[in-house]
Parts: structure tokens; sequence; C-alpha cells
């Protein structure tokens, strides 16, 4: 199949929003590759009012495009030597919709499931907020370090031009369960060392004041003189017995993910683990790519 490669999927990079909504899918053994495009193209006529971001898993996405061989790898799951876990869940689809407008939001889900459920099963659904001035539940600004401008967000997310799959973004996706009584009763300055910026400001800690197990220390990470940037959109998530965060990351090259779990799990040389882990945990983990529009388009003509 030649495929022609240019504009990515713009929801990757709409910011205004204040309603998130992920869901996750597994593609029904009955389902044609006809059926499930078809449903796709339906629903990104359909779904107009809000942004929609389409991701497929590996299995998926080598059908449609009816290559021979792999073209990503599945997530795998992760254990650090203190026992903390990191599940794989891979599924095949992945729906991430978002709106400033929470009625065009609900509107869009309930034209959802009619379209999709002959040829999709859902596995995830996850329903995240803008939370303030986009922290994460424990308090702290997330996505202080995500790239500024748009072309440095782009460069971080989407897959070089001379590559197959330019303009597309590989995507990780977690559900991470919060602890928050036992994060919240550390001090402030405990907290700050988890993370490794001031909880108020977002200022990074700097030299010997930054520990070598907190957050950012695990993430802020350089491989052959390459920083391993990603363009970071996740979401808190809360209601009465759960509070989390649905980490969404996007990259131009999945290498990046796998390098950046390693070392939150301890798995590099140094074996250290990020402290963060021991107050929330993921439950579930997948990749996906998001292919650029025009790939998009290939892929589910008829
Ligand atoms: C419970 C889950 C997580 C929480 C609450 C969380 C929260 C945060 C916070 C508060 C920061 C500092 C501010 C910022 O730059 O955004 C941060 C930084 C960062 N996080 Fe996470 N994070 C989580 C999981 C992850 C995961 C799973 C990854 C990647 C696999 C990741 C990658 C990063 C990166 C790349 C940075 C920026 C590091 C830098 O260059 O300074 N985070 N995170």
């Amino acid at each position: 199949m030649r495929i022609k490669m240019t504009r990515p999927q713009s929801g990757i990079f709409a910011e205004q929003s204040t309603a998130f909504e992920v869901i996750e899918y597994r593609a029904k053994t009955c389902a044609t590759l006809q059926q499930i495009r078809m449903a796709l193209a339906e629903l990104k006529q359909q779904l107009d009012t809000i942004e929609l971001v389409i991701g497929f898993g590996p299995k998926l996405l080598q059908t449609l495009t009816g290559s021979n061989e792999t073209i990503f790898d599945e997530y795998t799951p992760r254990q650090s030597s203190h026992g903390h876990q990191a599940p794989a869940t891979q599924t095949d689809l992945f729906l991430w919709f978002h709106s400033n407008d929470q009625n065009n939001l609900a509107e869009a889900l309930i034209a959802l499931q009619p379209i999709m459920e002959k040829v999709m099963t859902m596995t995830q659904q996850c329903s995240g907020f803008k939370y303030r001035d986009n922290r994460d539940l424990t308090g702290f600004v997330d996505g202080s370090a995500n790239p500024k401008d748009l072309a440095a967000k782009q460069q971080a997310a989407l897959v070089a031009a001379e590559h197959p799959l330019s303009g597309g973004s590989f995507i990780l996706g977690q559900i991470w369960q919060h602890q928050l009584s036992k994060f919240h009763h550390q001090s402030i300055s405990e907290q700050e060392q988890i993370i490794g910026r001031t909880k108020a400001d977002s200022i990074e800690l700097s030299g010997k004041a930054m520990p070598n197990n907190s957050h950012v220390n695990r993430t802020d990470l350089t491989i052959d003189e390459v920083a391993q940037k990603m363009y970071r959109r996740s979401m808190p998530f809360a209601n009465a017995s759960q509070q989390g965060l649905y980490f969404l990351g996007f990259s131009c090259q999945l290498s990046r993910f796998d390098a950046l779990l390693d070392s939150m799990y301890g798995l590099t040389d140094d074996g250290i683990t990020d402290r963060l882990l021991d107050f929330s945990q993921p439950v579930s983990g997948s990749y996906w790519f998001a292919p650029s529009e025009d790939m998009l388009a290939t892929l589910l003509q008829s």
C-alpha cells in the first residue's frame, strides 16, 4: 500500500479542552476488516464537534496496512526489584475524545457505541478533566517540562519526515491509581523530593537538592546525546473510590517510552527506582500508533 504522509491528527496538539475521555477496545474476532474501516470512517465523520485522536495497536495496524511484518512492538510488563508492577493490557484501538464543552463530549459518547459495538469490545474507559492550573491530583503541575511551541511539540511527538510513518505519533497510555492520602501525609518538602519540583510554582530542584530517585530525575533522560523528549497530555480522573492519572504520552519514537519506563522501574544500569512508584501504581498499559491524517484516510478507505 502506498501512503502519502503529512498532516498529524490535530487533536494531539489541541490544548483548550477541559473534559477528556479515553476509550480502549479489542477488535471482535467476527468483525471483518471492511466493517472496522467503515465503523471508524463513520465515527470520524459523525464526531465533528469534538477533538478525536485514533490510535491502533500493533496487530490492528498490521492488518489494516496489509504488512507482512509487525510495524511496532506491543507494550511489555515491568517489575522493579522492590516489587513495583507495571502490567501490560495491550489493546487494539485507542480513542481519545476531548472538548471544552461537556455537552458536545456527552453527545459524542452517546453516538459512539452504536457505531462501534458491531466491531469492537470496549475494555477500558477513563473520564478525565483539567484539574486547576493543569495539576495532577497530587497537587503538582503536570506538563511543565513539555516542549513549549508547536514546532518543538511536533518534533517530540511526530515521526520524522523521512520515515514511512511520518506525521504519525506513538502513544503510551496507562491508568495510574494514586494513593493520595499516603502522598498527602508527606510534608510538602518531602513531596517535592518525590517529584523533583516545587509544589507551588513547579520550579525544578537543582544540584544536590534534586534526589536521584525523584520522578523528574528518572524521566529527564538523554541517550547518545539525544534528549528523550515526549509530549505529555495526561489527564487526572477522580470518583469517590478511585483517583489517579491517565498517563498519556505522544512520542516520535517508541523506544523513548521504553527507556523512561525502564528508568522509572530501576531497570537501567544504576538500578534506581522512581520514588513516585511508592505512591501511585499503573493498572493498565498499552502502546498504539496514531497515523497522520493522510495515512488514516488511506487506511480507512473501503
Ligand atoms: C502517576 C503517574 C505520574 C505522575 C503523577 C507524573 C507527574 C509528573 C510531574 C508532576 C512532573 C513534573 C512537571 C512536569 O514537567 O510535567 C512530571 C515530569 C515528567 N514525567 Fe511524569 N508523571 C507520571 C508518570 C509518568 C510516566 C509513566 C512517564 C513516562 C513513561 C512520565 C514522564 C515524565 C517526563 C518525561 C517528565 C519531564 C521530565 C523533565 O524533562 O523534566 N511520567 N511528571
